[in-house]
């Protein structure tokens, strides 16, 4: 079914606001209409539940679900009684929807996005749940789990110039709205930047829309920072398997990643911020690090990159097939696996990394820090502040010495806690870790000594002095302990253990 797209109308767009405002068609007043089993079934893509709430209920907001999100024909009168100043003319003008007898049915998907601070609407393509078809090969994206990954992963803070590459509906974008005085987006794809122009709009905030491939829209321009949730999966190139435009960026393997990581320093100003998602390849036998810490070191900047998971060939196909609205048990999802299975295989890859990467230009003539973590777990719901705080730590501790470190008076962070691993009967810890409650959640065994600094680390003590003192006690060297303590020192300063 083709869509058309949507129109950009400044006044009728003020009406739909204040329409989707009083009907509560945002994300706690759809909550409470769904109810927590209604909504957690179509978060897990089964409407079901949710068609058998909204279709016994005459709350506007449940009609606006019915017609936006689930893509299910709503009487004239119904559409028109939930949205009274924009009225059905009025979305029909919009291009949101169109008419079927005495019912409309959306033309695209519509929903209210949140964060503390914000109430937003995005437009976007209606997905496969809606359409009960596979997707088209220009479909736009609405919100997903990626793009909510990568938002919640951006540092924030007040900034001159931000730019979104590959902003599909916008989301970046919207976020890069509350923080920056100037913001650029830019999309391969036509019919991306329509919606992406809709959704300004219709948020009342304005972007500089450039159409273009990766970063050739923003030739020669800096930016303070920068964001990308890339079309980086990784897809067989022999045509078995439909390319769709915003997942797949044209690329053999895990190149798109690797480019845009190459081309991004020479759009970051001194001291400016560059975040994207990737996927890179594994092969046989091979650290990740290897392959991610050669493209970031060759970029020239600082580097903090994150690998969240890893999928082998079997899963990774699975999870893109599936995404593209393709189910197993037909001819067509076996052809699209088998692919991607000899495509993996031809470059002897055996697992496919996903992971944040942070970049940061230094701002003063210094060798830039490169630091790659796995971390597995679950993280904080908003990781923002600790890519913040953690990039400003790690550019300290690029300048400062040993010595130097040993000599501040460090405290542990509020959320730090230490665990003792006792052997039942005994008092002595037979192993000691240090916990984070926030941020990455890591957990980090130490040693007798490190835990011996933590364990006093309250902002009035260094580590040389309470060293020197455990040294003394044990009757060691205190160079060697010291030494031997700094590396860890380090990593618990770089991830927000020790702050001062
Ligand atoms: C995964 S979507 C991200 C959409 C949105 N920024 C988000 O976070 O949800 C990737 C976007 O990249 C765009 N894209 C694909 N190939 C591109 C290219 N060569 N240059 C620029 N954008 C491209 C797609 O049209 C799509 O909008």
């Amino acid at each position: 079914m083709r869509t058309s797209l949507p129109v950009v109308d400044a006044d009728l767009l003020a009406l739909l606001r204040t329409d989707l405002i009083a009907a509560r068609f945002t994300v706690p007043g759809i909550a409470e209409v769904l109810g927590p089993m209604a909504g957690a079934a179509l978060a897990r893509e089964h409407p079901l539940p949710a068609e058998r709430v909204t279709d016994s209920s005459t709350d506007p907001c449940a009609a606006l679900i019915r017609l936006f999100t689930l893509g299910a024909p709503v009487d004239v009168r119904e559409v028109q009684a939930a949205l009274p100043n924009v009225g059905v003319d009025g979305i029909t003008t919009l291009g949101l929807v169109r008419h079927e007898g005495d019912a409309v049915v959306a033309t695209c998907d519509l929903r209210p996005y949140a964060t503390e601070r914000d109430t937003w609407w995005v437009a976007s393509d209606l997905d496969e749940l809606a359409t009960g078809e596979p997707l088209r090969p220009d479909h736009v994206l609405g919100i997903g789990g990626a793009s909510t990954t990568l938002a919640s992963w951006t540092p924030r803070c007040p900034v001159d110039r931000a730019l979104d590459v590959g902003t599909g509906s916008g989301v970046q974008a919207l976020h890069l709205s509350r923080d920056a005085s100037q913001v650029v987006v830019s999309d391969l794809s036509e019919r991306a930047l329509a919606y992406a122009a809709f959704n300004a709009a219709l948020n009342g905030v304005t972007w500089d829309i450039r159409r273009g491939s990766m970063l050739e829209p923003v030739a020669g321009e800096t930016f303070d920072l920068i964001v990308s949730n890339p079309p980086f999966v990784i897809t067989p190139r022999d045509g078995s398997v439909p390319l769709f435009e915003y997942r797949d960026g044209g690329a053999a393997g895990d190149a798109v990643v690797a480019d845009l990581v190459a081309g991004l320093g020479a759009h970051l100003v001194p001291g400016g911020v560059a975040q994207l998602l990737g996927n890179w390849e594994i092969a046989r036998d091979a650290d990740w690090r290897d392959r991610v810490g050669a493209w970031v070191a060759d970029s020239g900047l600082d580097a903090w990159v994150v690998q969240r998971e890893v999928q082998d060939p079997a899963q990774y196909a699975e999870t893109w097939a599936r995404d593209g609205g393709h189910h197993a048990g037909t001819a067509q999802f076996r052809a699209m696996y088998a692919s991607w299975l000899d495509d993996f295989a031809s470059r002897d890859v055996e697992g496919v990394g996903f992971g944040i990467i942070t970049l940061h230009k230094p701002s003063t003539d210094r060798e830039p820090f490169v630091d790659l973590m796995d971390v597995r777990g679950p993280v904080a719901a908003v990781m923002g502040p600790t890519i913040a705080a953690g990039l400003a730590a790690r550019e300290r501790l690029a300048t400062l010495s040993d010595e130097d470190l040993l000599d501040v008076a460090w405290a542990a962070a509020a959320d730090v806690t230490v665990e003792h691993h006792l052997v039942p009967g005994s008092s002595q810890p037979r192993a000691v870790s240090v916990v984070q409650g926030g941020g990455l959640r890591l957990r980090v065994p130490l040693d007798s000594y490190a835990a011996g600094y933590v364990g006093v680390a309250d902002g009035s003590i260094t580590p040389r002095q309470a060293l020197v003192a455990v040294a003394a006690i044990l009757e060691e060297d205190a160079a060697e302990v010291t030494a031997r303590v700094v590396p860890m020192l380090r990593y618990l300063i770089a991830n927000g253990f020790l702050i001062d």
